[in-house]
């Protein structure tokens, strides 16, 4: 049988960058204890106000068809949160719901580009980018992400990046896996390049809420953008409630009129309770990210104190998010091959720079989601790892 060029393009996406992830749950199927540092899930429960609003709503016969833009009322609270965020009035007609940020990427990513533009993205990346960009049939461009800037996209290295066939930036701030977060000035200066070349911005803007050093700034807030940057994000991180499937998508009303038919091509709507349930979580301070906040923190400055400056490794607090990095190239060892050494090892499972881009070769990527002691133990096993390899380097 015949299939269409699209699962060529996805065909085996991604597998081998979970290859550490992957051999510590056969692992843990054979019966060993492992310490799982790999994927990044929040580790407290949906908030129960939340829950009972989605089961009233549920009680209460909120179970039909949706439409292809979103509920009304969670239409309103987005274009609230967002009116009062940017400045400007965001109206129901600037915003669309849909099943996760993820979703919200794969449709807009669809209605922007196809085969044989480009889409631009920094390197290092979030995992799935690179599914979404195939799914289109364009080609992934990377602007390199420097340790030395922080990992912050600067607008020179962008600018050299570009091709006449380039036509949209896909941004992360926060950004997963390096926690760095934009600033205004660096934003402004990118999207200054962005107008020069006429490319859409797409932000990916999940870790809002878990911010530990420096203000959130998205691309949409700044006024000389607004006409083309699409702003997308969700409720799985904000509120701990990534089963729920609760995302957006916040553009200008030209675009969003231009995508309604792709949607509702997939999509009869969000469902409603859902919907409610959302409304209610963005009418309120989130309690869950406050605690996401406090706990992500802590364990960043704990994983720091432990391993910066051991055996040679540099692990340095993150702007934000749920995740640290480590930096363990003086080790002698790729991140790849770290890793997996420590998962054998050490029973550690962490994930491989490398999994995020050539960019981050040498690194490991640590999930904060993981009780303090078990990240304790964690860091025991990477000490002893690290020092084993140094005193081979000096024997
Ligand atoms: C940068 C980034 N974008 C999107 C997602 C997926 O978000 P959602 O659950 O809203 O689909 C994640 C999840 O880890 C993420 O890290």
């Amino acid at each position: 049988m015949r299939y269409a060029s699209v699962t060529n393009r996805l065909a085996g996406l991604g597998s081998d960058k979970w290859a550490v992830h992957i051999r510590a749950r056969e692992m843990r199927q054979a019966g060993a204890e492992i310490i799982e540092l790999t994927i990044g899930e929040p580790d407290i429960p949906t908030p129960s106000d939340m829950i009972d609003v989605a089961d009233r709503a549920m009680r209460a016969g909120r179970t039909g068809y949706s439409n292809g833009r979103g509920e009304p009322g969670v239409l309103a609270a987005l274009a609230a949160k967002y009116s009062e965020r940017t400045g400007r009035p965001i109206t129901p007609e600037n915003v669309m719901c849909f099943p996760g940020t993820q979703t919200a990427l794969s449709i807009v990513m669809l209605g922007l580009a196809e085969g044989g533009d480009e889409i631009i993205t920094g390197d290092p990346l979030y995992a799935t980018y690179d599914g979404v960009i195939r799914a289109t049939g364009a080609t992934r461009i990377s602007v390199p992400l420097h340790p030395e800037n922080g990992f912050r996209m600067q607008a020179a290295d962008l600018e050299k990046v570009i091709t006449p066939k380039a036509r949209v930036l896909l941004l992360n701030t926060p950004h997963n896996p390096t926690g760095a977060v934009l600033g205004k000035k660096e934003l402004a200066e990118i999207g200054e390049v962005c107008r020069k070349h006429d490319l859409w911005i797409v932000s990916d803007e999940v870790y809002e809420l878990l911010i530990f050093d420096g203000k959130f700034t998205s691309p949409l807030d700044l006024p000389d953008l607004a006409d083309r940057t699409i702003a997308v994000s969700s409720i799985s991180k904000s509120h701990a409630a990534p089963g729920f499937r609760s995302g957006w998508c916040v553009g200008p009303k030209a675009f969003t009129q231009r995508l309604l038919p792709l949607s509702e091509s997939m999509l009869f709507g969000v469902q409603p309770f859902i919907a409610d349930m959302t409304a209610y979580a963005l009418g309120r301070p989130s309690a869950a990210a406050a605690t996401m906040h406090e706990n992500y923190l802590r364990r960043a400055e704990r994983i720091s104190e432990r391993l910066n400056g051991i055996a040679g490794i540099v692990c340095k607090v993150p702007q934000a998010g749920m995740f640290i990095l480590a930096d363990i190239r003086a080790t002698g060892l790729t991140g790849d091959a770290f890793a997996m050494r420590l998962l054998e090892e050490e029973h550690v499972a962490v994930m491989p720079g490398e999994s995020f881009g050539e960019n981050l070769s040498g690194y490991l990527r640590l999930s904060l989601s993981v009780a303090d002691d078990k990240i304790d133990a964690a860091c025991a096993g990477i000490v002893r790892l690290a020092s084993r390899l140094q005193q081979r380097k000096y024997a």
